[in-house]
């Protein structure tokens, strides 16, 4: 039933997890996954410079798991008591079978459906067939409102009017207050918080600031070049006040701010690397070509291709409950064993 290619290599497993495990996604740190991040592509039309190199290799196209083993692996989760979906890539809209991925996976009993995009290009009708289809959220990533400097991050051709067009396309749809995510970098747009949150209040938008986390692929990344989250919110508070909002649920990874003066849009701060939210954590990462990823930051993931290929929707189950028991405390960004994962952000999914 699957057209899942076995690896090579023969791959580790990751060693059983104990029986009273065996209920839901759980790990041995207590914590109950329920958010599953899948890429359906590793490829990107972009190159960010906080994400992946100019010259960074994709993966032969073969190797990435096809339309069925995506839709088995939501199963899995599903009857393992996952509720959300993202669907991450690599840029996602690069992946042929979007449309027939998101109509699937809007029939499955899920809460909530969400979709990463870098906004190069949406189609109004494309657009408004996903949300008949049931995904529930569009969030776009972009991180200057100037075309030069989005030219320098991006290395790519698209326009920040572009990104912007993408963002009516979704609002048009039916997708109220679309999301937009912003990595802040030191000496590059670190001058741009206070025009995003004007953004937000004149389109109502929810502008959400992630600090730059030790994900690129050209390992640039050091301290000096985080703009903290207590940074970019005091830049913004000195001159529109904001008021917090209460978290909608104990993993939200965001604190979220509305305008004091009652203005449209919301803020949003995301701060993994000055106030990591590990301990609260419950999501489960799964990358284009099949490999389980039970933290960003793990250095050991597990294939599910050979789960895949039995056809049982038990063997997959097996293995992320396996996978999920190894997930790690925290990040451990800052201390001395920390080591940067070898994959990228773009090679593992948002
Ligand atoms: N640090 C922080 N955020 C990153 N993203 C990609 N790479 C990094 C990084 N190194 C963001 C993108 C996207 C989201 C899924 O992750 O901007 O919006
Ligand atoms: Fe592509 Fe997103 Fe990485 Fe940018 S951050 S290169 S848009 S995957």
């Amino acid at each position: 039933m699957t057209s899942v290619p076995l690896p090579q290599m023969p791959v580790a497993a990751p060693p059983a997890a104990p029986e009273h495990a065996r209920q839901g996604l759980r790990d041995s740190h207590g914590r109950v996954i329920r958010d599953l991040r899948l890429s359906v592509t590793d490829r990107c039309n972009f190159r960010c410079t906080y994400c992946m190199e100019p010259d960074d290799r994709f993966l032969p196209r073969q190797q990435l798991l096809g339309l069925n083993d995506y839709l088995h692996i939501i199963d899995a989760a599903i009857g393992l008591g996952v509720t959300k979906l993202r669907i991450t890539g690599g840029e996602p809209t690069l992946y042929p079978d979007l449309d027939a991925f998101i109509e699937a996976a809007g029939r499955r009993p899920l809460d909530d459906i969400a979709m990463t995009t870098n906004g190069w290009a949406l189609d109004p009708r494309r657009v408004a067939a996903w949300k008949a289809a049931g995904l529930h959220r569009l969030t776009f990533s972009l991180d200057t409102l100037r075309d030069d400097r989005m030219a320098a991050i991006t290395r790519s051709r698209t326009s920040v009017a572009t990104v912007l067009e993408s963002i009516d396309v979704a609002r048009d749809a039916g997708f109220a207050r679309p999301k937009i995510n912003v990595v802040l970098q030191t000496s590059v747009n670190d001058d741009e918080a206070v025009h995003f949150a004007a953004l937000a209040r004149t389109r109502d938008l929810d502008v959400r600031f992630i600090e730059f986390m030790p994900l690129d692929s050209g390992r640039h990344w050091d301290r000096s070049t985080v703009v903290t989250a207590a940074q970019t919110k005091a830049a913004i508070h000195a001159v529109f006040a904001l008021e917090p909002e209460t978290a909608a649920h104990a993993a939200e990874t965001s604190t979220n701010f509305r305008f004091a003066d009652g203005a449209p849009g919301r803020v949003g701060f995301i701060a993994p690397v000055s106030n990591p939210f590990c301990g609260a954590c419950n999501r489960l990462r799964i990358t284009a070509e099949g490999m389980v990823r039970p933290c960003l930051f793990s250095t050991d993931e597990w294939d599910v291709r050979p789960s895949l290929a039995t056809g049982r929707v038990e063997d997959v189950q097996a293995l992320l409950q396996d996978a999920t028991w190894t997930k790690q405390k925290g990040h451990g960004i800052g201390s001395k064993e920390f080591s940067q994962p070898a994959r990228g952000m773009r090679a593992i999914g948002g």
